[in-house]
C-alpha cells in the first residue's frame, strides 16, 4: 500500500458524523425516558464475550453462531466473540452478579454495539447498535404484554408510526419437540432437494430449515401450514397476551408465521415489520426465554425482552420525515440552532484576548458560545455564525472593548444593541425563542 493511500472504515461498519449523531442522541434520550417511566435500569455488558456463552444461548447451529460471529483467540490463546446480541451477556450478568438472589425480578435495559459478519446493505450492517430490554425473573404473561406495549410505545415515542407488530407462540420445550418431531417427519422424505446446510439441520436442528436462505428450503419447509404444536397452558399463556395487548390499544396481527433466528425462545415471539425495510428485515423483534437462564446454570426462572435496530428504526423515521422535510444533511449540523447561542466576533488583534475570555465566561454561566480562534475578517466571521445556526452574534470592537461591552446582533431579525458584558449572560439566557 502506498503511504498515501486513504483508509476507509471497514466494511458493513459507518461513522455517525455531526448531522446524524444528534439524531441518535434524540433516540437514546427518548428511551432512556421512557425506560425510565416503566421503571427499566441500565445495564452495561462488556463488547468481548467468551464464544461458548454464545454457542450455549444463541444456539449452536443458528447462522448466527455459525457463520456471522466474530471470532478470535486472545494473547491468553481463549475463544472470544465480538457480541452478536446482547441477551445472552445480560442473563450472563444476572447470574454472575446474583442478582436472581438479590434482585430476582430485574427489569434491564441497554443501548450499544453488536457485530454480525452479514453481507452489508441497506439496514443491514456488520457493526449495528441496538436498544433493548429484558425483563428476567418472571413467567407472568402480564410481562410479555408490557415488553411488547413498551416495544410500541418507544417506536411511537421515536416519531415512527406505520410498524405492525407481529406475535406467535412457539408453546413450550415439550411442544416445540413435538413440533420439531412433525417437521423432521415432513421434510425427511425430500432430503434430496435440500441444500446441503439443511440435510444437517434436519438432525440438528429443523426448525432452521425455516428460515434458510435457500428459498425452495423455505417453501418446502412451510407447504402444508403451519407445523406448530402448542398445548393448552401455553394457549392460554399466549390468550392472555393477546388480551392485555388489547386492553392497552396494542395493535397486533397473531397470523403471520414466522421464525426466530435464535433458538432460545419459548412461548411467545414478536417481531416488527416496517414499509422502510426489505421484506426479509425487520425494526425488532424479541420473545420469551424461559430456560435460558437455567441453561447458564441459575434456577429456573422466565424471562422475555426484546432489540431494536436504531439503523434500522433511524431508516423507518426518515421514511416519516421525507415527505415532509428534506432530508437530514450528512454535512455539520447547525449545532446552537436559531434559537440559542452567541458568536463572539473578535475585530482586531486587541480584542483576540478579551473575546477568548468572554467565551469563557459565558460558557461558565451557561451560554452556547462559540468563536473563530483565527480571528479571520468580520465577513468571514459573520459567515461562520450564520452558517453554524447561531441566533447571536456579539460584536467586541475597540468601542465595545472600551466600554465593556458588546454589541449584540439577532441574525434573525436583525436588530441590535449595546450591552455591558457583565449582563450579557443574562440577556442571552432569557432570550425570547424564535
Ligand atoms: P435479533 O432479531 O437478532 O434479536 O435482532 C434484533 C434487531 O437487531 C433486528 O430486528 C434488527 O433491527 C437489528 N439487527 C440485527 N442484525 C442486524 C444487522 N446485521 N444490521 C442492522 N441491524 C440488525 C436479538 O438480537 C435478540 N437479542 C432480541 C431479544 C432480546 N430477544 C429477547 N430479548
Amino acid at each position: 500500500m502506498s503511504p498515501t493511500t486513504t483508509i476507509q472504515a471497514l466494511r458493513g461498519t459507518a461513522d455517525i458524523l455531526p448531522g446524524e449523531s444528534v439524531q441518535w442522541q434524540t433516540l437514546e434520550a427518548a428511551s432512556r425516558a421512557l425506560f425510565a417511566r416503566y421503571h427499566y435500569q441500565e445495564i452495561r455488558t462488556p463488547l468481548l464475550e467468551e464464544v461458548s456463552l454464545f454457542q450455549r444461548t444463541v444456539g449452536e447451529t443458528t447462522d448466527i453462531v455459525q457463520k456471522e460471529m466474530y471470532v478470535f483467540e486472545d494473547r491468553g490463546g481463549r475463544a472470544i466473540a465480538l457480541r452478536p446480541e446482547a441477551t445472552a451477556s445480560v442473563v450472563r450478568a444476572y447470574l454472575e452478579h446474583h442478582l436472581d438472589k438479590t434482585a430476582p425480578f430485574s427489569k434491564l435495559y441497554y443501548l450499544g454495539a453488536m457485530f454480525r459478519a452479514e453481507r452489508p446493505q441497506a439496514g443491514r450492517l456488520r457493526q449495528f447498535h441496538q436498544v433493548g430490554v429484558e425483563a428476567l425473573g418472571t413467567e407472568s404473561a402480564f410481562v410479555d404484554a408490557e415488553v411488547i406495549a413498551l416495544l410500541d410505545h418507544l417506536l411511537r415515542e421515536w416519531g415512527i408510526t406505520g410498524h405492525r407488530i407481529g406475535v406467535a407462540t412457539l408453546g413450550c420445550r415439550k411442544d416445540k419437540d413435538a413440533s420439531a418431531a412433525a417437521l423432521r417427519k415432513r421434510l425427511t422424505p425430500l432430503t434430496q432437494q435440500l441444500c446441503d446446510d439443511c440435510r444437517q439441520r434436519l438432525s440438528r436442528n429443523v426448525f432452521r430449515v425455516l428460515d434458510c436462505k435457500v428459498d425452495r428450503c423455505r417453501a418446502l419447509a412451510w407447504e402444508g401450514g403451519a407445523v406448530l404444536t402448542v398445548c393448552a397452558e401455553c394457549r392460554r399463556h399466549f390468550d392472555t397476551v393477546k388480551t392485555l395487548l388489547k386492553r392497552s390499544g396494542v395493535g397486533y396481527d397473531d397470523t403471520q408465521q414466522f421464525v426466530r433466528g435464535l433458538d432460545y425462545y419459548t412461548r411467545t415471539v414478536f417481531e416488527v415489520a416496517h414499509d422502510a425495510l426489505g421484506a426479509k428485515d425487520v425494526l425488532g423483534a424479541g420473545g420469551r426465554y424461559d430456560h435460558l437462564i437455567e441453561e447458564l446454570g441459575g434456577p429456573h426462572l422466565g424471562a422475555v425482552g426484546f432489540a431494536i435496530g436504531i439503523e434500522r428504526s433511524l431508516m423507518a423515521r426518515q421514511h416519516h420525515q421525507a415527505a415532509a422535510a428534506p432530508p437530514a444533511s450528512r454535512g455539520f449540523a447547525k449545532r446552537a440552532g436559531r434559537a440559542g447561542g452567541v458568536f463572539v466576533v473578535t475585530i482586531g488583534e486587541a480584542s483576540q484576548q478579551p473575546g477568548w475570555d468572554l467565551v469563557a465566561r459565558l460558557r461558565r454561566d451557561g451560554v452556547v458560545a462559540e468563536w473563530d480562534p483565527e480571528s479571520k475578517s468580520l465577513k468571514s466571521q459573520m459567515r461562520t455564525a450564520d452558517r453554524l445556526g447561531f441566533r447571536h452574534v456579539a460584536l467586541l470592537g475597540a468601542a465595545e472593548l472600551q466600554d465593556h461591552a458588546v454589541t449584540l446582533k439577532d441574525l434573525g431579525t436583525g436588530s441590535q444593541e449595546r450591552i455591558p458584558v457583565d449582563r450579557l449572560a443574562a440577556r442571552l439566557n432569557t432570550a425570547v425563542v424564535g
